[in-house]
């Protein structure tokens, strides 16, 4: 579905990635975790083409491209001077908004597309709102919404519930794990909340100095995870206890 093949990032003198390589499973959920500075939004972006690594490469499988993945920003990103409908019918317009500007055939396709995403993340009532409007965490289903609208086979989501209070941040969570159920896009997500995180995802991608220092499940997290990795973990997820051997008694 797709590859990353030892990408190298730098700003300045200050090197970000430094030969980062993974592939995905078609329809897999993959967390992406590390501390904060650590290339997270970057290595996104890159496999975005929303940024330029310096050496590697993006690698889609036959018949993909670039034009089948959606990101949602950290901070959602949302067009401040666009309503909502127009924030999120953007990737479908490649920008010509506003949308009544289209031909009327690409209009109603768009609209079609525009209000069955608005209806799945609740908010068919704020099309018309400016995003300054709403609250936070309707601000992150806006972005959500402009993310899925594409219907795109590869979704990656940057910390969509950072800021978030607990409740909106479980209807976020519930929702992209609802829409994956649909969709099933190939999925990244950032997270530092790692509490809704890990229990949510198939795989789990450790970004630490510039690398993937670990790469597995959950299970294999509390397991074989290199002592830094399960600390950076350990102090905000409690890892499952390891199954003990049993005892022998004579
Ligand atoms: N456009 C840019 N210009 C200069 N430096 C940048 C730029 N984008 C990112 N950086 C730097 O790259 C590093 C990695 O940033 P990035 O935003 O990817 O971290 P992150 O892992 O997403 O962090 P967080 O968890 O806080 O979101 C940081 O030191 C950041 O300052
Ligand atoms: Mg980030």
């Amino acid at each position: 579905m797709l590859r990353v093949n030892d990408i190298y990032r730098s700003f300045g003198d200050r090197p970000v990635l430094q030969g980062v390589s993974f592939a995905l499973k078609p329809a897999s959920i993959n967390g992406l975790i590390g501390p904060s500075g650590g290339g997270k939004s970057v290595l996104l972006k890159i496999i975005a083409q929303t940024c330029k690594c310096e050496y590697g490469s993006v690698v889609f499988d036959k018949g993909l491209s670039v034009a089948d993945v959606g990101l949602m920003f950290q901070e959602g990103a949302l067009f401040d001077s666009m309503s909502v409908y127009d924030n999120i019918a953007f990737p479908l317009v490649g920008g010509k908004v506003p949308t009544n500007s289209l031909p009327k055939e690409i209009r109603e396709s768009v609209c079609d597309k525009v209000s069955e995403i608005l209806a799945r993340v609740g908010l068919s009532r704020a099309a018309y709102k400016m995003p300054g409007q709403l609250s936070g965490g309707m601000r992150r289903r806006v972005s959500l919404a402009r993310a899925l609208v594409g219907r795109p086979k590869i979704l990656l989501l940057d910390d969509p519930t950072s800021g978030l209070d607990p409740v909106a941040s479980s209807v976020i969570m519930n929702l992209i794990v609802e829409l994956h159920k649909e969709y099933q896009p190939t999925t990244v997500m950032v997270s530092h909340d790692l509490r809704r995180l890990l229990p949510s995802v198939d795989r789990i991608l450790g970004l630490f100095d510039g690398a993937i220092a670990f790469d597995g499940s959950l299970a294999d997290l509390a397991g074989s995870a290199p002592a830094f990795v399960r600390s950076f973990v350990s102090c905000r997820f409690e890892l499952p206890a390891l199954p003990t051997e049993p005892t022998v008694t004579v």
